[in-house]
């Protein structure tokens, strides 16, 4: 029999992941937040939007700045996931608190992470659904990937501190290039 679901247990099923890490600099503050409300937009160039609620720290710092870094996490990173997920850069100086390193990166003043398997460089192009809904459009401007992390497990969330990491990989024939 099917039961009825709490509403606000919605966005378990439909979590996409991967979980993401969204670095930003402001005032010459360094940050990081966990975000796994993302979504492609575009291929190329490659358009992703993104929610940051209002209540973060680093809202302040994308809106002024109008730069971040979605740098993607590996399992291994896991539980310095969570933990830049339940802190905030309003006190917290999160590289050091999760011992991550921040590298200049070459397009946008905000961080890329080193431990971290991809990093996307993004400017915001469009804040016109910022006031309504807190969703950014981004623009990936550079990418860049950890050839030391060649098959990376990604963590998806499955909401409430639980994760699935990526699993078996199975291919067909694409006629997408
Ligand atoms: C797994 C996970 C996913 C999260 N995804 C988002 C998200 O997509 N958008 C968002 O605004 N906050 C998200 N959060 C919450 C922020 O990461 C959290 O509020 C963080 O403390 C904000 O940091 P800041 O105040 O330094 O910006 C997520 C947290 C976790 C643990």
């Amino acid at each position: 029999m099917l039961q009825e679901l709490p509403l606000g247990d919605v966005y378990q099923l439909l979590e996409p992941g991967p979980v993401a890490l969204l670095t930003t600099a402001a005032q010459d503050r360094l940050n990081i937040m966990t975000l796994s409300w993302h979504m492609m937009m575009e291929f190329e160039p490659p358009r992703v939007a993104c929610i940051v609620s209002a209540n973060n720290h680093s809202f302040a710092a994308l809106t002024d700045t109008l730069e971040c870094v979605i740098a993607l996490p590996a399992r291994h990173l896991a539980e310095k996931v969570v933990q830049i997920g339940n802190t905030s850069g309003r006190d917290t100086d999160k590289f050091a608190a999760a011992g991550l390193t921040p590298q200049a990166a070459w397009q946008v003043g905000a961080p890329l992470i080193a431990e971290c398997f991809a990093n996307l460089e993004c400017r915001v192009t469009d804040t016109r659904l910022v006031t309504d809904y807190n969703l950014f459009i981004l623009e990936v401007v550079e990418a860049w990937t950890d050839p030391r992390q060649p098959n990376p497990k990604t963590l998806h969330h499955h909401g409430y501190g639980r994760f699935a990491v990526d699993g078996e990989e199975i291919s067909f024939a694409s006629k997408m290039r």
